[in-house]
């Protein structure tokens, strides 16, 4: 028995041709219910729903919609300096590395990565890790346009996808996690999964990770709480979902989209707000709650950091800075680390 089918026995694997397949958890995880999060979290005293929960169909068409918002800079900025990496990136990865994206990830993004490796690889391998089934969308639009693309899918959490990726075999690795969604994770929680990253990681792996910086308030506040109301979308459309998936009476016409930064915690804070004082029943959750006047439902955190805090970041998770690039305005990093032995 091979090594690589070996250490993926817990997985079931779907060819879908010589170029692409999937790998997926043969048990399903234990993990709590929609139904169970909710009720656990609407009954706190500060109420929160996660917002892992954003994402459903609606919602993730939501949020590609906010990347190309004039105000959301982070999407763009981002891109920006990936366009202009090439020969500068280039010489810290070589024929032997494959491409490993936590998140499958706006295809534009990885493909300016793939850009870069399919100027010196004749196979590229790309290890996208995603909970959601979107990365077989994803996957089988690349694969159209990179004939050389050998695409495995891990349809799994982060943290399942690493210990995958941990024990497939000795290849080297270049692991992305871009679009500042490392800034959704608070503090704590964020450096454990740096931690982890850092524990799957070989010697010769590296790391890029894009952050977005603290700049002006203004602008940080715009880029949540945009003119046309799309992020306001977004964050009612979680109560949406309760309704459709908990056969829940959320009424949308009595919430605000509420989004602050908070200059301390260097975080917008994303709330809804209860426009009145109301009387919520959420069947399957067995849940009935009640909501004061402008009483706030917290739904997102989004950190950003300044660069002596990133430094810090990293060498207090065990990570080497090998570059930190950045865009003509500093609003945005992409941090590439090497494991710091
Ligand atoms: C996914 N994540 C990095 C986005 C952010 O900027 O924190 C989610 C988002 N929420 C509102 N707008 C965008």
């Amino acid at each position: 028995m091979s090594k690589t089918i070996q250490n993926s026995l817990n997985y079931k694997k779907y060819v879908v041709d010589s170029k692409l397949q999937y790998f997926k958890p043969n048990s399903a995880k234990i993990e709590k219910s929609f139904a169970d999060e909710v009720s656990f979290s609407l009954t706190q005293n500060s109420k929160f729903i996660s917002p892992k929960f954003f994402y459903d169909k609606k919602g993730s068409e939501l949020f590609e919609k906010i990347c190309d918002l004039s105000e959301y800079y982070p999407t763009r900025t981002e891109i920006n300096i990936l366009q202009n990496l090439k020969e500068n990136f280039a010489k810290y990865v070589d024929h032997s590395f494959r491409l490993v994206e936590l998140g499958s990830g706006s295809s534009v993004k990885t493909r300016l990565i793939l850009d870069i490796l399919n100027k010196f690889q004749e196979k590229i391998e790309y290890f996208p890790i995603d909970i959601s089934e979107i990365l077989t969308e994803s996957s089988s639009l690349l694969q159209k346009d990179y004939e050389n693309l050998h695409i495995t899918g891990i349809i799994d959490t982060y943290e399942g996808g690493l210990e995958f990726i941990k024990n497939y075999d000795n290849k080297k690795n270049l692991i992305i996690f871009l679009g500042s969604s490392f800034g959704n994770f608070v503090p704590e929680d964020g450096k454990k999964f740096l931690k982890k990253i850092n524990s799957t990681m070989k010697s010769d792996d590296l790391f890029l990770i894009g952050l977005d910086l603290v700049k002006n308030k203004e602008t940080l506040e715009n880029a949540y709480d945009d003119s046309k109301g799309i992020t306001a979308q977004f964050n009612l459309n979680v109560l949406s979902r309760i309704n459709d998936e908990l056969d829940a009476d959320f009424n949308l016409n009595n919430f605000s989209h509420y989004a602050r930064y908070n200059e301390n915690k260097q975080r917008i804070e994303m709330y809804l707000k209860s426009l009145v004082e109301q009387f919520v029943v959420i069947q399957k959750a067995n849940l009935s709650i009640t909501l004061k006047k402008n009483e706030l439902i917290h739904t997102e955190h989004s950190h950003k950091y300044k660069l002596s805090q990133i430094k810090e970041l990293m060498t207090q998770t065990g990570f080497d800075i090998k570059h930190i690039w950045l865009d003509e305005n500093n609003y945005f990093a992409l941090t590439l680390v090497s494991k710091r032995f």
